[in-house]
């Protein structure tokens, strides 16, 4: 899940002395930043250091993380000439992206084998949202009424975002991902109907661009309505946020995937015996066969690491 590292104090250094995308953009930092909490928690799979705004920036767009605040996209896309505009020769983005190419390929030997690495991309729905609007949104309003009114601009911006996504996903796996996720972090803003024409048929064409170089999973978060048809898609897996129980999420999914997921992130502010109980229940209830435990989302910046590693030792220890 996202941002691993942002609560491990030895993050925070580093976040002092390089600025966000100095850290992503040089492979030396990238691995160092992977493998903190494979080597400080003790979790069983490494996910690369990057981010998913990446891809509007190869893309020709300016991206800036402002300290505390979050992404801000300071010219956005407002109409077909900026979506004409945008680049998407996937030669050139994937050469503007050879660094990942270069921290997959480091964090891999670096970890020689320890633990499966995982790469990762933004959904072409997800990415809309922050291009459109510029920054992050409790609505994402902004980019709805661009799919609504002009909806042939969106669905190119959308197009153009998944023939790049799927480059930039097989130089990951050909860099040495075991595995990739595509986070489709806004997902759930969207209704079911609209879901079905804004965000599953470029999910759908990533599965299929990818799937024959590296298992895909797909992380539709709030998206549940919609699990019964991802899990059709030949994705390997699919994440699950916390809104939904593991029953329904196996019903909805009928073992053709795998599940990952769900442990709301701010329970691990819990107390640690509590986290305990509720880790074994989260187990129970998927059912210990295709299934990865997990959070249903990013882990929270304020969690503190002894609570984290509690979380990874309790499912480490779990037996029926
Ligand atoms: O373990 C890891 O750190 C993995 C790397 C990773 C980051 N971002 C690093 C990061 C991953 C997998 C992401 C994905 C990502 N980025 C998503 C999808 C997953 C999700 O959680 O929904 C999204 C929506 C983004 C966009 C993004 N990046 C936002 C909204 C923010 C700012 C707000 C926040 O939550 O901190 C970021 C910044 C960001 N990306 C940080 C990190 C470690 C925090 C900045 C910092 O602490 O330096």
């Amino acid at each position: 899940m996202r941002q691993a590292g942002r609560y491990l104090p030895d993050y925070i250094k580093l976040r002092k002395q390089y600025d966000f995308f100095t850290r992503v953009q040089t492979p030396e930092l990238a691995c160092e930043i992977t493998l903190q909490p494979i080597d400080q928690i003790g979790v069983d799979a490494a996910i690369i250091f990057s981010d998913i705004l990446v891809i509007p920036q190869a893309m020709g767009m300016e991206v800036l993380m402002e300290e505390g605040k979050g992404p801000l996209l300071p010219k956005t896309i407002q109409n077909a000439a900026d979506v004409e505009a945008l680049i998407c020769d996937t030669a050139e983005t994937n050469g503007h992206l050879q660094y990942m190419a270069a921290s997959l390929k480091m964090t891999r030997e670096a970890l020689a084998g320890r633990v499966p690495l995982i790469g990762f991309a933004g959904a072409p729905w997800t990415l809309l949202c922050y291009m459109v609007e510029g920054k992050g949104s409790k609505t994402f309003d902004k980019a709805k009424a661009f799919c609504y009114t002009q909806p042939e601009a969106a669905h190119a911006l959308l197009g153009k975002i998944t023939d790049v996504t799927i480059a930039y996903l097989n130089m990951q796996a050909a860099s040495g991902a075991d595995l990739v996720q595509v986070f489709d972090s806004w997902s759930g803003m969207l209704s079911p109907e609209d879901f079905r024409i804004w965000a599953l048929p470029y999910l759908q064409r990533i599965v299929d661009g990818v799937k024959g170089n590296v298992p895909v999973i797909l992380f539709p978060k709030g998206s549940w309505y919609a699990l019964e048809e991802l899990s059709t898609t030949g994705a390997a897996g699919l994440g699950i946020d916390w809104t939904v129980t593991p029953a329904l999420a196996r019903r909805l999914t009928d073992n053709r995937v795998t599940l990952q997921g769900n442990f709301d992130p701010a329970k691990l502010l819990a107390p640690i015996p509590q986290i305990q109980q509720s880790v074994k229940e989260m187990i129970h209830a998927f059912g210990p066969q295709r299934y990865i435990a997990n959070l249903g989302h990013g882990i929270l910046p304020n969690v503190p690491v002894d609570h984290a590693r509690a979380f990874v030792d309790a499912v480490k220890e779990w037996h029926a």
